[in-house]
């Protein structure tokens, strides 16, 4: 479901990409037999073929109730906890699907939680009551302070808009079986509530109710996701390099990477796709970013971004290199029409397909970006439906966790995400950060 077409060449050499067999075999036994950094956070390895039974039919029926209940699901959530749903639904959902005749409408999805913007949330809460709403709350920890603080104000206003015995109706909570907050506000309430595992981090969460709840109120095909990932688990399984294209990605940037490639553009030509560029980043920023090394994931929109990126990736610091995700059959199709009056000189693209023209410019990019200096490597998928989605994540994360080890970090962990947390409740006193905080206000007088 999804190739290689270009393998960053004439930059890497195919007998380069081979040599890196053993170190892959090896990263491959530790991620397979668990004994490597990180291995209690291997439960999304197998995740695919879990998704049958009793939780999964539990979502499937939420779903159909919050689609019942409400015309508006507000998700809560941040990171981990909501890029995978914004990445699907922006994939599979019409382009302008809020602007379809209500009856074309599935419910609508709003986010919130995944920054401390006043002016968002007090807009959002502005638009609340031409709605009948629901709340899915996100949080594995069930203590980030982000989502918390937005809950903390969307709770309030389903109480006091629909009374605390319906607000409960309506409110479902994702979060950890044993800990946490949001756990503990959940089952005083009476929300109904879906759990991560514990074996899955937040990044690599999409597959579990985190992101298949949402997706699955908005009407996305929740069935199909799981058959495209449980697909890419078959296809991936494998630790020989010639067969699994998500351990030749994965090798590639590594030795990319040791050429002084230090930064990875991750580039699209579907609008359809932006949110999974947030989501890739977030997924190999937080996996790889560790122990003064890593990739630094950007991630842009093409040809939209080449008329105000493509200058610096064809001519600027020559520490980049470009990794395009494509499509070989788009959604829709349109062919260029021909005019009697050929004003726009376009004449001679006359009975040619939007997506051949569309193919023809990321060709011409590739070629100028690579003779720029700028190595490419290019992975198409089938198409963008459900079940390529599903394969999509299950690759991506398979090949996050080899790079990271071959990288030698922790692809599971994210100390450093800590690090502005710990300050953020300093400053704003927090009990049980006054030590710190007396530094910080003393650092900041300096
Ligand atoms: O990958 C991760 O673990 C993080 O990015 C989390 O998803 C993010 O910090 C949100 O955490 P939580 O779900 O605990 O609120």
């Amino acid at each position: 479901m999804i190739r290689i077409l270009r393998s960053a060449e004439p930059f890497v050499k195919e007998e380069e990409v081979a040599r890196q067999q053993p170190f892959v075999s090896a990263a491959h036994t530790l991620l397979h037999e668990k004994c490597g950094a990180g291995y209690d956070f291997l439960g999304w390895l197998d995740l695919p073929e879990r998704l049958i039974g009793d939780e999964f039919a539990r979502i499937q029926a939420a779903a159909g109730r919050i689609r019942w209940q409400a015309t508006l699901l507000v998700v809560v959530g941040i990171g981990g906890s909501y890029l995978g749903a914004k990445a699907a639904l922006r994939m599979l959902e019409h382009s302008f699907r809020d602007l379809l005749p209500v009856q074309k409408q599935s419910l609508k999805v709003v986010f919130a939680g995944h920054h401390m913007s006043s002016t968002y949330l007090a807009d959002l809460l502005d638009i609340l009551d031409d709605h009948e709403v629901a709340v899915n709350v996100i949080s594995k920890s069930g203590t980030t302070t982000e989502p918390a603080l937005a809950f903390r104000v969307l709770r309030e206003y389903m109480e006091r808009r629909y009374g605390k015995v319906e607000a409960a109706r309506r409110i479902y909570a994702t979060t950890d079986a044993a800990h946490g907050a949001l756990l503990e506000l959940a089952k005083e309430a009476g929300y109904e509530r879906f759990v991560i595992p514990d074996d899955v981090g937040g990044r690599y969460s999409v597959l579990t109710p985190v992101g298949l709840l949402p997706i699955a109120a908005a009407g996305g095909d929740t069935a199909a996701i799981a058959s495209g990932a449980r697909r890419a688990q078959a296809e991936l399984a494998t630790d020989d390099l010639q067969s699994n294209p998500a351990y030749q990605y994965a090798t590639l940037r590594k030795i990319l990477l040791q050429k002084g490639k230090r930064i990875e553009l991750f580039v699209n030509y579907e609008p359809g796709f932006h949110d999974f560029g947030e989501w890739w980043k977030q997924l190999y920023g937080e996996s790889e970013g560790k122990d003064h090394t890593g990739i630094f994931p950007a991630a842009a929109d093409f040809s939209t971004d080449l008329h105000s990126l493509g200058q610096y990736v064809q001519e600027g610091a020559r520490t980049l290199f470009a990794t395009t995700l494509c499509v070989h059959s788009t959604r829709r199709s349109l062919t260029i029409a021909r005019e009697d009056h050929d004003g726009d000189g376009l004449n001679y693209l006359a009975g040619r397909s939007f997506q051949d023209v569309n193919d023809t410019a990321q060709a011409a990019t590739v070629l100028a970006h690579t003779e720029g200096g700028v190595p490419n490597v290019v992975l198409e998928v089938e198409n963008m439906d459900a079940e390529a989605l599903g394969y999509l994540f299950y690759f991506f994360e398979k090949s996050c966790a080899m790079s990271g080890y071959l990288l030698g970090v922790n692809p599971f962990d994210q100390p450093g995400v800590e690090s502005y947390k710990k300050n953020m409740f300093a400053l704003l006193g927090k009990p049980g950060y006054e030590e710190l905080r007396a530094r910080l206000t003393q650092t900041q007088s300096n």
